[in-house]
């Protein structure tokens, strides 16, 4: 099962995004974060600027919707082109039809769990789903702790998508560094967003052979 490393460009330098998407092109997707001041108490950017940097990017788009109304937003950035779209499960009255609508437009579908949501109800419906993003902090803002309180929930989606024979990623996003990578990755995560550590390192292309090389180590053989 490989292991995929996705930047997040909230801690990049937004004065040279084209710039910073070059220093990170070692890595797998770019997670880029869409808030919008309702669903989370934070806001970033939206349709214009992530299709512009789809045209600068060597990389394709892991896009992480923390908004309202994603039914609203979300077809749009498969259209634009992201390799995956991610949507909050608490924020979504039909996540299995709106995955499907991302499916048909050719994108990736993602539902994303804030660290309280159970999981239960989506056990049954992973095949709906290309990725399940457990959130390991509140979603809003870089550089906070890692909350291994999450882990659990993910070891149940490990044992979920094992026993059902499905290729579904399961990411981990929110204080990703080399130690808790590897907690991640041994409750079985594979995809592993990191803002802070990546973009704070003096080398993020090293900081991402770190990373990577730590979340290898501990993968279990699934
Ligand atoms: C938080 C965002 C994350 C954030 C992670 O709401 O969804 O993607 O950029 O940043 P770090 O890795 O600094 O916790
Ligand atoms: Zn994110």
């Amino acid at each position: 099962m490989p292991t995929r490393i996705n930047p997040s460009i909230l801690a990049a330098d937004f004065a040279n995004l084209e710039r910073e998407l070059g220093r990170i092109a070692s890595a797998d997707l770019v997670h880029v974060d869409i808030m919008d001041n309702h669903f989370v108490p934070n806001l970033t950017f939206g349709p214009p600027v992530v299709e512009r940097l789809l045209q600068v990017s060597p990389l394709p788009f892991d896009v992480h919707l923390m908004i309202e109304n994603p039914e609203r937003w979300a077809p749009g950035y498969a259209e634009a082109g992201a390799f995956s779209v991610t949507f909050h499960a608490e924020a979504s009255p039909d996540p299995v039809a709106l995955a499907r609508r991302l499916r048909s437009i050719g994108a990736r579908a993602g539902i994303a769990l804030k660290p309280g949501t159970d999981v239960e109800p989506y056990l049954e419906l992973l095949a709906e789903f290309d990725q399940v993003l457990v959130m390991t902090v509140e979603p809003g803002f870089g550089g906070q702790r890692f909350m291994a309180s999450t882990m659990p929930k993910l070891s149940r989606l490990a044992d979920a998508v094992r026993s059902s024979g499905l290729d579904v990623w399961l990411q981990v996003d929110g204080g990703i560094t080399e130690e808790t990578i590897v907690i991640a990755a041994e409750a079985g995560a594979n995809t592993f967003v990191a803002g802070s550590s990546v973009f704070n390192a003096a080398d993020p292309a090293e900081q991402i052979a770190r990373l990577r090389a730590a979340a290898d180590e501990h993968t279990h053989a699934h």
